[in-house]
């Protein structure tokens, strides 16, 4: 079993690199979120105070890089699990325009570090122009997501979810942003409980006894993680050649795996330094598509669930262009026709963030370490951006 505790900060173990070790301590960051926060007996257990739930009617989460992108799959999971109207901004954009104040809203900071300065100054900007506003319906509401709870993030807001996962060393975040989703399932699953468990009729929602389903689900999960990251592993180090000369890759996704096409974009675009763009599969017909021949990879991620059908005919676009296709896919007659398939096990849509983020993290890692990059410490970027 590999630790997370800081401890281990320093040591490499036996893997060459640090994210690549962060990759494989995935599933114990699981496996220990369970069990703090998903006691037997309990839906879910989070240490907040329920003053951060109470009259909450809307959120909105600030965040930057791919803390915002945990931040759009949070969005979907509070209003598909607990019918809650959710807004994520770019921290960056919203501190210099901010949209008009709503009332009964819960404004979420989501930062690994705890210190970038985009994300602090506009929680900050958004508490002070609430405190000037005097109907206490506008009254500031604020909750951080951190891996750091003593950061300057801990100190600015008064409540606080630690995603716990330990000392995270590359400088590309790939174990802190499983723990900030998992802060977000046991979040939205905690708001589900207290707006009582029901399908709202005003769209989103899920029942007490499809709730209950989905933290099985939950509970069952680090073994499952443990035998994806294993063949994953062994399935994109073996790719890896394959993108030696290539210069662009189009990672696809829709619903609640958009943000995990992205996600798999900035990870490539940060250590390999492979241009890459996250696209909703949808929209690839609108501009994206005009990129595709033999030269440009697709990555696709076709989860079964709302969407698996579109996003399996939007491969078969790119596929007629040539394209050369990886599916994170189920293996199954449907997903034939995918150049190479990395098989993902059965699981409830809302989950399979949870899942398909780990091929996108192993992909992006195989490939710079067989371009011989410095995986840990990629050019230009920095763990935490303390400067605007
Ligand atoms: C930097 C890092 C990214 C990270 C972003 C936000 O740009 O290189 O990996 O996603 O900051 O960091 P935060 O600490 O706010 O999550």
């Amino acid at each position: 079993t590999l630790l997370v505790g800081t401890e281990h900060v320093a040591d490499k173990r036996s893997f060459r690199h640090f994210m690549h070790k962060e990759i494989h301590e995935q599933p114990e960051t699981v496996a220990l979120w369970v069990a703090r926060h998903l006691p037997e007996g309990a839906l879910v257990a989070l240490p907040l105070d329920e003053s951060v739930y109470e009259g909450v009617e809307r959120i909105q989460i600030l965040a930057c890089g791919t803390s915002r992108h945990a931040a759009q799959v949070g969005a979907h999971l509070l209003e598909q699990l607990a019918g809650l109207p959710t807004a994520v901004f770019y921290a960056s954009e919203f501190r210099y325009a901010p949209p008009p104040l709503e009332p009964h809203t819960l404004t979420i900071g989501v930062t690994q570090s705890g210190e970038t300065a985009d994300t602090l100054a506009a929680l900050a900007m958004e508490q002070d122009r609430r405190f000037l506003v005097a109907d206490p319906a506008y009254a500031p509401r604020l909750l951080g997501i951190t891996n750091r709870p003593e950061s300057s993030l801990g100190r600015l807001v008064p409540h606080l979810l630690d995603i716990g996962a330990g000392i995270e060393v590359g400088v590309a975040a790939t174990k802190t942003f499983l723990g900030q989703l998992l802060a977000f399932y046991g979040l939205a699953l905690a708001f589900a409980e207290r707006r009582g468990g029901t399908a709202h009729p005003l769209g989103g929602g899920r029942t007490p006894a499809q709730l209950r389903e989905l933290v099985e689900q939950l509970r069952a999960l680090p073994a499952v993680l443990q035998r994806l990251v294993d063949d994953h592993d062994r399935c994109c180090a073996e790719l890896a050649h394959l993108f030696a000369d290539t210069q662009d890759v189009i990672f696809l996704g829709r619903g609640i795996n958009y943000p995990i096409a992205m996600e798999g974009a900035l990870k490539l675009k940060e250590i390999s330094y492979i241009h890459a763009e996250g696209y909703p599969a949808g929209e690839m017909k609108h501009g994206p598509i005009a990129l595709l021949d033999a030269r440009v990879p697709v990555v696709s991620i076709a989860v079964p669930g709302t969407v698996f059908e579109k996003v399996l005919s939007n491969a078969q676009e790119a596929k007629a262009r040539d394209a050369q296709l990886i599916g994170v896919a189920p293996a199954c007659p449907d997903t034939e026709l995918f150049d190479v398939l990395l098989p993902l096990p059965e699981v409830d849509e809302l989950l399979s963030p949870l899942l398909t983020v780990i091929p996108m993290q192993l992909l992006s890692y195989h490939i710079a370490a067989h371009r011989g990059l410095d995986v840990d410490q990629p050019r230009n970027l920095a763990k935490s951006v303390t400067v605007e």
